[in-house]
């Protein structure tokens, strides 16, 4: 086969992106990051000084704003109203409301909308929490990337030592805690496994072991890659 789409799924500090951009760039795909997203959303509503809990004017402030992914030297760029946003959708900030504002059906309805787009050709490896569930229901590949919630503390206390030395680890581990919670409690497409999809526990196999995993589902699940 030549060009099919991959979905992987699963919580926060599973190794999602990671791992999903090494796969892409391996087999010559497009990376999708949908969390960047919802991010991009978040830090629109933020930035306009609205309360998230003002579901009505942050649907419309979403209908109204343009976000655009491209492919980029450290990853994927994330751009809204031609504006790089790439690094100010990971503050801290951004990451404290984004749960909520994920859990907004219509700000899901319009993403979906453009994520479906963005595969609509195929070739694409796209990492979320929904992708294999509502995204891309009939996508080739789907696997869910889980890991201990300490496990995945601890990567992203090591990502964030840069920007974010006020916090602990143990802060991170409940602060992840509860956005696991809020995602997979949500009413529209909550985080969960795809009945079809391959679990995949990362909590002691290094990334380039997961990656190889993956690649040789490709080859035997799909027949491609
Ligand atoms: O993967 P991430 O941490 O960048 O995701 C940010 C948030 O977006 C996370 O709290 C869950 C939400 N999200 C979602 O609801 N659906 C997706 N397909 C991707 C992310």
């Amino acid at each position: 086969m030549d060009k099919f789409n991959i979905a992987i799924d699963g919580p926060a500090g599973a190794g999602k992106s990671t791992i999903a951009r090494l796969v892409a760039n391996t087999l010559g795909f497009v990376y999708v990051d949908t969390g960047a997203m919802y991010r991009a959303v978040t830090w629109n509503v933020l930035r306009l000084g609205l309360s998230p809990d003002h579901t009505a004017e942050v649907i419309a402030a979403t209908e109204r704003m343009e976000i655009r992914l491209a492919p980029g030297e450290n990853g994927q760029q994330v751009f809204v109203n031609g504006q790089d946003v790439t690094l100010d959708i990971r503050s801290a900030e951004v990451t404290n409301n984004v749960s909520q504002i994920a859990a907004i059906a219509e700000v899901r309805r319009n993403l979906t909308v453009k994520q479906k787009q963005l595969a609509a050709n195929k070739g694409v490896v796209m990492d979320g929490r929904d992708i294999g569930s509502h995204v891309l229901p009939n996508a080739e590949l789907k696997v869910f990337l889980t890991a201990s919630v300490r496990v995945r503390a601890e990567r992203r206390y090591k990502e964030i030592q840069d920007d974010r030395t006020d916090v602990t680890l143990e802060q991170l581990e409940a602060e992840i805690a509860a956005r696991d919670r809020m995602d997979e409690s949500r009413e529209t497409a909550p985080l969960v496994q795809a009945p079809d999809a391959v679990l995949l526990d990362t909590t002691s196999m290094p990334i380039p072991q997961v990656v190889e995993r993956i690649l040789e589902l490709c080859r035997t699940e799909v027949g491609g890659g």
